[in-house]
């Protein structure tokens, strides 16, 4: 088949799966041909060679299979990730959570900070590569998103400034550290997600628990045992007022909620007492 009716071909087979089904098509293809997506215009005649490699791509799209698990890579922030199946794909709303703990880093001269759920290492090489003197202990209590983590420090270099731990939380983690920032599993467990989620990304990635936030709870908790100044997590759009209210009973000094683009809560910045 040639680039053009490949194209025809794909765009029917994802019609019912994806919202923009001709740019997948595209990408596809030009992930399959090891191209450029405007090669794809300028040579609609080219034959497509094994085009059952193709045709295996699209059908994993069309089961609803996310795109990036299937091109093993995921764009974050300003760098492009190595990702796999059993490693949450990073969101974009994360992207948020780099962008307030940064300004924390800057106002207080932060140097040594912790991340619980270090997933494919998205938070921790991004704030690696802004911030060349900090140093990172992130940890995970699965082994894939320690090993795909690995491979994607290792390709920015950044050995040097991200030690990983295997580890629940920070129960592993013996340093003194100021900040602790965390994207954890957060959603309710009776919480019906989407099948391109629920059916493809890890359940240790998406679930806090019964209610959604009880590891979040736990985090402010062992945050302000450890005497820690600062914490930062992304949270659930309903999660605002519960996490008020324990924050409250623990006695911090201030919780600061911040929201996505979409005008949902989606985090919190903590600072325990004597932290101005
Ligand atoms: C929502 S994902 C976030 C991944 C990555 N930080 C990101 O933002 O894309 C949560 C991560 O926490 C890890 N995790 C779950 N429970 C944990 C625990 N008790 N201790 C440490 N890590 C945990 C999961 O394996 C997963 O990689």
């Amino acid at each position: 088949m040639r680039v053009k009716e490949c194209l025809v071909w794909a765009r029917e087979r994802l019609a019912q799966s994806c919202e923009r089904p001709v740019l997948e098509a595209e990408l596809l293809l030009a992930h399959h041909m090891q191209k450029e997506r405007v090669f794809l215009h300028m040579y609609e005649d080219k034959e497509v060679q094994n085009f059952e490699g193709f045709e295996s791509l699209v059908l994993r799209r069309a089961a609803h299979e996310p795109y990036e698990y299937i091109v093993n890579k995921a764009s974050f922030y300003d760098i492009e990730l190595y990702v796999e199946h059993g490693v949450l794909i990073p969101r974009p709303e994360t992207e948020l959570l780099i962008d307030h703990v940064s300004r924390i880093i800057e106002e207080k001269g932060i140097n040594r900070i912790v991340e619980i759920g270090v997933g494919s290492g998205a938070i921790s090489i991004v704030l690696a590569r802004k911030f060349p003197h900090l140093k990172i202990i992130a940890t995970d209590i699965c082994d894939i998103p320690l090993k795909v983590a690995t491979r994607n420090i290792e390709q920015f270099g950044l050995q040097g400034q991200i030690t990983l731990l295997k580890s629940n939380l920070m129960d592993e983690i013996k340093e003194d550290v100021q900040l602790v920032v965390s994207n954890p599993p957060y959603i309710a467990e009776d919480f019906v997600l989407e099948p391109n989620v629920a059916d493809y990304e890890p359940k240790e990635a998406l679930f806090g628990g019964k209610v959604g936030d009880e590891l979040l709870k736990q985090i402010i908790l062992d945050v302000q045992k450890r005497g820690i100044a600062c914490l930062a997590c992304e949270m659930g759009y309903d999660q605002k007022a519960p996490l008020q209210a324990f924050a409250n009973e623990t006695g911090v000094q201030t919780i600061d909620f911040y929201q996505d683009l979409a005008g949902f809560d989606r985090g919190f910045i903590l600072l325990n007492k004597g932290e101005k």
